[in-house]
């Protein structure tokens, strides 16, 4: 049975593009009213004016870099300071770097640790306690299908997405009320501005940014969450497979995905 979203607030990090757009649509169609965050606020007002337009929710525009170290509480404060309560949470922002570790920018490294691991983090440990105390709420992580193995030519992502994807299901099996859901979304590729940012697009078929929201939208609305669920059927083929596996085949298969040439 769809659980009801009518009037509740989902706070949705990186709505400025991509699969945030899409989940922030979705949400608003069912009747829940938004804070939208990421770093590019015309973005943002672009998405929140549409939204607006197609559904009669509240949307609230945060422009917030979420990769510094004080983001999460800046933002919980700005939020407490217009009352907003979340009851959604959905930890989508994120980005890869790709090339090989040893020619990589280090501190471009470090925001995307700060961003995809730290962030997640701490609004998780900043909204969630809340949704226990009363007995409702979602988190939804974003973690990658590149969580499932060690990714040559992308370590540090799939590293911190294999972090999202154990953190989120240590926490769906530390929460005992089915009221509060929490679990992690692994995509596949899919067709969004990510690829623009990280380089190294991977040939093969793209998913869309609907497929994300229909398997996130499926797992809410289960009797109980999965601790993590993989969007496509090929793309839960091929991760089931990465797990069992050699790791040295696993690995150069990755590797032969991803990895540029040497120079
Ligand atoms: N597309 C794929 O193939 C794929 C596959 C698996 C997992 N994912 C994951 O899906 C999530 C969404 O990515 P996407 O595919 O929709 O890519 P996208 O179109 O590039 O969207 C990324 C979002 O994150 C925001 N963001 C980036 N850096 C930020 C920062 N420092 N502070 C705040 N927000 C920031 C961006 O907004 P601003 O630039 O305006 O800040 C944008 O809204 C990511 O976690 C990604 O790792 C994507």
């Amino acid at each position: 049975m769809a659980i009801d979203l009518m009037g509740k607030t989902a706070l949705i990090t990186g709505a400025s593009s991509g699969i945030g757009v899409e989940l922030a649509k979705a949400f608003a169609r069912r009747g829940a009213n938004l804070v939208v965050v990421a770093r590019r606020k015309d973005r943002l007002d672009a998405v929140a004016a549409q939204i607006r337009a197609e559904s009669p929710v509240e949307v609230a525009v945060v422009a917030q870099d979420l990769s510094t170290p004080n983001s999460a509480a800046e933002l919980e404060a700005k939020l407490r300071a217009t009352r907003t309560q979340v009851d959604v949470l959905i930890n989508n922002a994120g980005f890869g770097t790709h090339g090989r570790f040893v020619n990589e920018d280090r501190y471009r490294v470090r925001d995307e640790i700060s961003l995809n691991v730290s962030a997640l983090v701490d609004l998780t440990a900043a909204f969630l306690p809340g949704m226990v105390a009363r007995d409702f709420g979602v988190v939804v992580n974003v973690a990658s299908t590149a969580s499932f193995q060690p990714v040559p030519g992308m370590a540090v992502y799939a590293a911190t997405k294999a972090f999202v994807r154990s953190f989120t299901a240590a926490l769906w099996g530390e929460i005992e009320t089915p009221n509060v859901r929490v679990f992690a979304v692994n995509p596949g590729a899919t067709e969004s501005e990510f690829f623009d940012v990280a380089g190294g697009k991977p040939s093969g078929p793209m998913a869309r940014t609907v497929d994300v929201v229909t398997a996130v939208m499926r797992q809410i609305d289960a009797r109980r969450s999965q601790p993590s669920v993989v969007v496509g059927g090929r793309n839960a083929f091929m991760s089931w497979m990465s797990a069992r596996l050699p790791a040295k085949s696993v690995i150069r298969v990755a590797g032969k995905m991803f990895l540029p040439p040497s120079q």
